[in-house]
């Protein structure tokens, strides 16, 4: 059966004129949280938005619903492997369909400026090129299934410290040299069917404005200059004016309902604020993301609504494992410890706080209820034989906060049953809802009614330990604490939506209070009162955690016993790394230490046993301070929903760790180019310029613990040479479109025992008397495979961009003259072969 051909602009245009003024704007504001509203006389089904960027979450309307839950964006940014990327980007989209999902709110191309960024787990990479190079091929993938991709968040939206309110200050040159980079190369590459306007604002000396109201970035560049034909959506509850935002180049208010638009946009219309054309320009932006995925129809009608895949199933489930697996960095490996050979082995001791409890997924916007998980004994136990013992040994926990307060200590004072007892208060203080459970965490509660103004909490704590207990409650909002009927806390932050974007909702700050218990059993009485919470768009809430640290709560015996186990086994497997209180949506990291007493325990495993391997299972950079002495060393991110079978493959030799560091890991944080991410009176400054990430450890001559680029596998490899083509050189540099730049020949060859998997990785380094650059910067990459023994052929594309500079002057690209040194390796330190070129006149020549 031939499909009806697709309306086109004109076609739209035309359907746009019937409509009215209010019916225009109504089209422009979400009608809910996810979901775009319908127009049955355009042939408008509502269209859906979910995020992104580790799965497709969906919109909460089914309760109980899961999904496949991926490696987060850094672990597949560490494949450095488009195809991957792209066969992600279509599990992606079957995965949305399932859940009637039409956009996917990612890929995030923001970049990893500092590693102490909250979401830096969301974001590919601290390089442009590499982030922009899977982002498109993740892209193409998702579309290619008709399901749009959001990029987000545009731009220079790298840092979550008072995400909604900071400016980012930046020169021109740095902006479009390095944070607009991914942007345009995604846009160029793979036409991402929407955008997402940031919390923050750009000031980059032209303008400043935040990102839902930037006309020059929005207007100017994404939409006049690269052609952007989508439209661009705020991030949730971004949006901060009327006529500011609609003029400014904003298309759709999310989430909706939200009075900003709608009524006042009619009347900013109606007084000649805003010009009408700018309305229908929207609206025809919103038809045509509704024409891409399928819900657009004939005026009158509704189209059929696209079909949901059955699933998830086995196969999508190898391809998470593959991602995960082939994602893990190799880091060390002395003696060749790894893989380890099974048959060996006859007990393995599997140690540390991440190895009882993984993290495999961030905080924030990006989790995804995942519709299984395999843990890393799981994973492990499912691979090794039956006859190997496997031991588990938390060594020490590594949280930042306390446990929360377990059911089994509290009692409801009015029913003795075991638990909290919430009831639900109106404007009048009656009683209209309530129920009892048995846990002290009540973050992000929404189980009550309309009419709920107030949740009042209480319970009966009993503490029989004799010692010092200590209590940390986190409340958000307007609340008050009681304990024996005394107040003890209180707050009145009355941010609303705030709460919700900056996370606290989760993650509220905690407040302590020390129970000095004696030989006597202590029973005190709770009681807190919260204010409901109404962010606007978002469900009313009320937070409240109840945490509990008994007396003597110090992790030394877990160390020892876990030492012992290590020392009793044949091989260690200690898994460090950070959890969701440390990496997450909505906040910075104040260190790069690893939480807890994690170096200790490495430390002592270590010592314990020479046949160790250390897996750090975190985002973000953590300061490795025991990494020389560690045989055996292996990141493995978050690695989503297959994690223990992924480790399990790596560990035994079924699949090449084939990863490679997406960005620096720092030896000691003094050397860390940008470690803090706080503003300072609201403008975070990009001093920096464009040396970001390994381009400034390069330009400060700082050695890392391991560099940009590097990763290990299971073989080794001789670079034999490079050529250039085309050849000669002459190809024109650059069009203003950008210029096809020119393609590396690299020959290699698999020169180690087994089969492998190469990324070839080209830098370029500028002439040394030109404007200032940065001193290599990555300019191309390719993946190869190859048996032992066998020689390949790597095609490296450099784009001519990687030449090019921002003329601020020009307003337009430049290549500046000189000689360009091309070197081809293994990271941004492994140099193995070079070439050189020269530019004169705009052109590229071969040396010599
Ligand atoms: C995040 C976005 C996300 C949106 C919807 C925002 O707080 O910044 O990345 O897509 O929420 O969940």
């Amino acid at each position: 059966m031939s499909r009806p051909a697709l309306p086109d602009d004109t076609e739209l245009s035309d359907r746009i004129r019937t409509l009215d003024l209010e019916s225009k704007v109504r089209l422009l504001t979400g009608a809910n949280v996810w979901r775009l509203p319908a127009e049955p006389r355009l042939g408008l089904s509502a269209v859906t938005m979910s995020d992104g960027p580790q799965g497709v979450r969906g919109t909460g309307e089914v309760p109980g619903a899961t999904g496949l839950l991926a490696p987060a964006p850094s672990a597949l940014a560490a494949t450095w492997d488009t195809g991957l990327a792209k066969r992600l980007g279509t599990l992606f989209a079957t995965e949305a369909r399932r859940k009637d999902v039409d956009v996917v709110l990612g890929p995030v191309v923001n970049l990893q400026r500092t590693p102490v960024a909250g979401r830096h787990f969301e974001y590919f990479s601290e390089d442009p090129l590499l982030t922009g190079t899977l982002a498109a091929a993740l892209v193409r993938g998702l579309q290619s299934r008709g399901v749009g991709a959001c990029l987000k968040h545009f731009v220079a939206n790298d840092s979550e410290t008072d995400r909604t309110r900071y400016r980012s200050r930046l020169d021109e040159r740095t902006l479009r040299e390095v944070y607009l980079a991914p942007f345009e190369q995604v846009l160029a590459e793979a036409e991402p069917w929407s955008v997402m306007a940031a919390y923050s604002g750009v000031d980059d000396g032209t303008e400043s404005a935040p990102m839902t109201e930037n006309a020059r970035l929005l207007r100017e560049v994404l939409k006049e200059e690269w052609g952007f034909s989508g439209p661009v959506v705020s991030d949730w509850a971004a949006t901060r004016s009327t006529v500011a935002s609609a003029v400014g180049g904003l298309d759709l208010v999310m989430p909706g309902p939200d009075p900003l638009w709608g009524e006042p946009l009619v009347a900013a219309v109606q007084a000649g604020e805003v010009d009408e054309r700018l309305i229908d320009d929207k609206v025809l932006r919103l038809l045509r993301l509704a024409r891409h995925t399928g819900r657009l129809g004939e005026p009158g009608q509704s189209p059929a609504p696209p079909a949901a895949p059955a699933g998830p199933g086995e196969e999508e489930f190898r391809l998470l494992r593959e991602v995960a697996a082939r994602g893990m960095v190799l880091l060390r490996n002395e003696a060749d410890l790894l893989p380890l050979a099974s048959d060996g082995i006859r007990s393995v001791a599997l140690i540390g706080p991440n190895a009882v409890a993984p993290y495999l997924q961030g905080g924030g916007s990006a989790f995804v209820p995942a519709v299984r998980t395999v843990s890393f004994e799981d994973g492990l136990r499912a691979a090794l034989s039956e006859d190997v013992r496997l031991s588990v040994h938390r060594g020490g926990d590594a949280r930042l906060r306390p446990p929360f307060l377990s059911g089994a200590l509290l009692i409801d004072p009015d029913t003795g049953t075991a638990g909290v007892r919430a009831d639900h208060l109106d404007a009048h203080g009656n009683r209209v809802g309530g129920e009892i459970r048995p846990s002290g965490d009540w973050s992000g509660y929404t189980a009550f009614g309309p009419a709920t103004r107030r949740v009042v909490l209480r319970t009966v704590l009993t503490l029989t330990e004799p010692g010092t207990h200590r209590l940390e409650i986190g409340c958000v909002g307007r609340y008050t604490v009681t304990v024996d009927g005394e107040e003890v806390l209180s707050g009145d932050d009355d941010r609303g939506v705030e709460l919700i974007l900056d996370s606290t909702h989760n993650n509220p700050p905690l407040r302590g209070i020390d129970l000095e218990v004696g030989p006597q059993p202590r029973r005190i009485a709770l009681g807190i009162g919260l204010t409901v919470v109404e962010p606007g768009g978002y469900d009313p809430f009320v937070t409240a955690q109840l945490r509990h640290a008994p007396p003597g709560s110090t992790p030394y015996e877990e160390i020892a016993e876990a030492a012992a186990a290590a020392q009793a086994a044949d091989v260690a497997v200690v898994v460090v790394g950070t959890n969701e209180e440390v990496e997450s949506e909505g906040w910075d990291r104040t260190g790069l230490d690893l939480p807890g007493h994690q170096n200790d325990l490495v430390r002592k495993v270590l010592a314990a046993n020479p046949r160790t391997i250390v897996v750090v299972n975190a985002g973000a950079p953590v300061l490795l301070p025991w990494a020389d002495e560690a045989p055996a060393l292996l990141w493995a991110w978050l690695p989503g929903q297959e994690a223990g079978h992924a480790m399990a493959d790596v560990l035994l030799g079924r699949t090449e760790p084939s990863g490679r560091l997406p960005w620096t890991l720092p030896a000691r944080a003094e050397d860390v180019p940008v470690p803090d991410a706080r503003p300072r009176d609201g403008v975070v400054d990009y001093s920096e310029g464009v040396h970001i990430g390994h381009r400034a450890w390069e330009g400060a001559g700082l050695v890392p613990a391991f560099p940009f680029g590097h990763g290990l596998g299971w073989t080794r490899w001789t670079y034999e040479s490079v050529t250039l083509s085309p050849s000669p050189v002459s190809a024109i540099l650059p069009s203003p479109a950008g210029g096809d730049g020119l393609n590396l020949t690299v020959e290699l060859t698999n020169t180690g025992p087994r089969e492998g998997r190469e990324v070839v990785q080209v830098y370029l380094e500028p002439p040394h008397d030109g404007p200032d650059r940065p001193v290599r910067l990555l300019a191309g990459f390719a993946t190869v495979e190859a048996a032992p023994g066998a020689r390949v052929t790597a095609e490296v594309h450099v784009p001519a961009r990687a030449f090019q500079i921002w003329d601020v002057e020009a307003s337009a690209w430049r290549t500046p003259p000189g000689r360009y040194r091309l070197h081809v390796g293994r990271s941004s330190r492994d140099p193995h072969l070079a070439a050189e070129v020269t530019v004169d006149d705009g052109r590229l020549h071969t040396a010599g």
